[in-house]
């Protein structure tokens, strides 16, 4: 700073601590003390003074809320703990037995009524924010709980994020919460949207996920974002002695917690706290799913500690779905998989869950006709989590003559092709499968297929009960899905086993290999093998982005025909807007990898490495890849060929029958030592 006058320096100190007072009064305490034209006068002073001045701005000026240059690709950040998530409870019972559970554990002597937290859980995107010495570092969303991305800049947008604490705190504090749309700005943003020519989107927690992994920090520095600490990852120069007592803390510091936040002695007080979050629920300024509980001293979390990756000292639970009432306006309807037809309701928007509702389900012509619901009607809608809302029933006291009994269409409303039911069937059905949008199930089924992204668990019979439940419209949805797991529980044969499964195979598809996912989009004439050179010959997403005709030409197997059709296939505005929800989704389009050559002394050459149990330090796919990338194979089962089984806690029977083939078996800290990892 060497250029900087004493004098230009005082000044910027001044105005940047003044700017970032008036900014913590007004976004964290509620209460500002100026006029938002003398907040921006002294804003752009600040502006004005850093811009004579470059040396000046620094990280943790607030000038850098509005969002500085776009980045080209965000990087990978491995959490200094993993970040874990929340068992689920539905009734109150699930909760007395889950403080049952912890005074078993702790055995003897535990006092009748046990100090809990209960607060709201927030929809949103869980992030986790590192301050070195107090400065804001990183802001790092969870991923896969072990790594996930920095997203920094994206962070230092939101205003109730603090760029430096309030309060000196030395070393690490990593604190966890959630990043939430406010329910009113989110449907002001919506508007901005769709005028500007975009889609909308879809819920404020998509609106968030988005943002908050865009790449250009402009978009959230103008989405009303805000971020709530609910939990804590590394303390060096923070002590607390409870959860509240850090909640409390984490305020003094100069952030925000949620509001209706708990103290409550014994499980009357909780299942009282939790009931009177349920009922506020609808009057929250953003969405919650539920409450938590957590045991609030902090010795007791300790000698409770987790089961896989689950606190034993805290427990979600999950509201029953809300409803409302609204005005049933028209009936639509869709035509969804193999030409399947779905009414669906225009409603008066209606604010239910958290979001405001003006679509919903109505299922089939049966059900319309069985619940006797008219257009013009007064209707009871519900929404749980994330489900797309329903029509429960109709309010016949509200009716004053002008409603109107449904006419079902006889033409498919897409296509005009007369509808056909099968006997015995409840669903009507366009039959034209070619030129009707059938084909975006299709489009999911093949995106799916073994030699495509190969998500196991996901096949036909799925992938209807997600389109007809509205969960999934195409194959970008697939990536919000996670967030809706309650929802992929309620559907026909899906246990909790399942429903992980399938999501974890959606994950495990996000790194899929470029080819892959080429391959996946279904553009005509490129076929597996098309794809897989057109993919290693162009090694980037982008490269293949912006290849001219002549470019692809240039590829073994290509012609002008699969040349023009890659080129018209990325021509298609819709489809640069599924590519990046598939990004935004989480899908990383990684560069293809020229062929690996595996060296002959690679720790695992030619070794089948079986890994079981609860791994902590790395997650399932990264022991995968590393033990991939050290020349060996991972196959999920125990075989004679198995040459090692790694067992973490919780192993069962590949363990048993490890020992019984006698393969050598090591357990995680091992096996990171021999990958070289430790
Ligand atoms: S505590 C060790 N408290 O819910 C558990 N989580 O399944 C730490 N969430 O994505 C989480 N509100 O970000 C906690 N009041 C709250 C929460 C909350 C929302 C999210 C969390 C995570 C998920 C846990």
């Amino acid at each position: 700073m060497s250029d900087v006058t004493a004098a230009a320096e005082a000044r910027w100190h001044q105005l940047a601590r003044e700017v970032e007072e008036h900014n913590h009064r007004y976004y964290v305490l509620a209460s500002p003390v100026v006029t938002d034209r003398e907040y921006d006068r002294l804003f752009r002073e600040l502006q004005d003074l850093e811009a004579a001045w470059p040396a000046l701005r620094s990280s943790d000026s607030p000038t850098q809320r509005v969002g500085g240059a776009p980045l080209d690709s965000l990087e990978k950040f491995s959490h200094p703990t993993p970040m874990l998530s929340l068992q689920n409870s539905y009734d109150d019972t699930e909760i007395r037995d889950f403080d049952q559970r912890i005074k078993r554990l702790l055995g003897e002597g535990t006092p009748e009524a046990l100090r809990y937290v209960v607060e709201p859980k927030l929809d949103g995107i869980a992030m986790e924010l590192i301050y070195m010495d107090g400065l804001l570092t990183v802001g790092c969303t969870r991923g896969d709980g072990s790594v996930g991305e920095n997203v920094t800049e994206n962070v230092r947008t939101i205003r109730n994020v603090p760029l430096r604490l309030r309060q000196p705190v030395p070393g690490m504090l990593a604190v966890r919460g959630e990043v939430v749309m406010q329910a009113a700005g989110f449907i002001e943003l919506n508007a901005r949207r769709v005028a500007e020519g975009n889609d909308a989107y879809i819920n404020p927690r998509n609106a968030t996920a988005g943002l908050m992994r865009n790449l250009d920090p402009s978009l959230p520095a103008q989405a009303p974002l805000r971020f709530y600490v609910h939990s804590v990852g590394v303390s060096d120069g923070l002590e607390y002695d409870g959860h509240a007592h850090f909640l409390e803390l984490a305020r003094a510091l100069g952030f925000q917690t949620a509001e209706g936040i708990s103290v409550c002695d014994g499980m009357e007080e909780v299942l009282g706290a939790i009931a009177a979050i349920g009922e506020r629920r609808p009057g929250y300024p953003y969405a919650i799913d539920g409450a938590v509980v957590k045991i609030d001293d902090h010795g007791t979390q300790e000698e409770l500690g987790f089961v896989s990756r689950s606190p034993r000292w805290a427990m979600a639970f999950k509201y029953p779905a809300e409803q409302a009432r609204t005005k049933l306006e028209a009936i639509d309807v869709q035509v969804g998989r193999t030409g399947k037809v779905t009414p669906v309701a225009r409603l008066q928007p209606v604010f239910v869950g958290g979001v405001t509702v003006t679509n919903a389900t109505l299922h089939n012509a049966d059900e319309i006709a069985r619940k006797d619901i008219r257009v013009g009607d007064t209707v009871v809608v519900q929404r749980a989590g994330d489900v797309i809302p329903q029509v429960v029933a109709s309010v016949e006291d509200e009716r004053d003559g002008s409603e109107q009994v449904f006419v079902y269409p006889t033409e498919c409303p897409v296509c005009g092709t007369p509808l056909v039911r099968a006997e015995g069937e409840v669903d009507w059905r366009c039959p034209n499968d070619e030129a009707c949008p059938a084909w975006q199930t299709g489009k999911l089924e093949h995106w799916a297929s073994r030699n495509a992204l190969d998500i196991e668990g996901l096949g036909e019979k799925l992938i209807a009960q997600l389109i007809d439940a509205g969960l999934v419209h195409d194959v970008a949805d697939l990536y919000t899905l996670e967030h809706r797991r309650d929802a992929l529980i309620g559907l026909d044969r899906m246990a909790e086993k399942s429903a992980d499964n399938v999501l974890a195979g959606i994950d495990r598809s996000r790194s899929a290999p470029l080819h892959r996912i080429l391959f996946g989009l279904g553009i005509r004439h490129v076929g597996e093998s098309v794809a897989k050179r057109i993919a290693t010959h162009m090694l980037t997403w982008s490269a293949l982005q912006g290849a001219t005709q002549e470019e692809l030409e240039a590829v073994e197997d290509v012609g002008p025909i699969v040349a023009r059709a890659v080129r018209d296939w990325f021509a298609e505005p819709r489809h640069a807007s599924l590519v990046q929800r598939l990004r935004d989704g989480g899908v990383l389009f990684p560069d293809e990898e020229p062929p690996r050559v595996i060296a002959a002394d690679a720790v695992f050459a030619g070794k089948q490495v079986v890994v079981t149990g609860t791994l902590v330090q790395l997650t399932r796919k990264e022991a995968k890849d590393a033990i991939e990338a050290a020349g060996g194979k991972s196959p999920g089962s125990v075989s004679k060929k198995t040459d090692l089984l790694v067992a973490g806690p919780g192993a069962g029977s590949k363990l048993a029958k490890a020992i019984e083939l006698g393969i050598e078996v090591i357990d995680e800290a091992r096996l990171v030592e021999l990958l070289g990892l430790g």
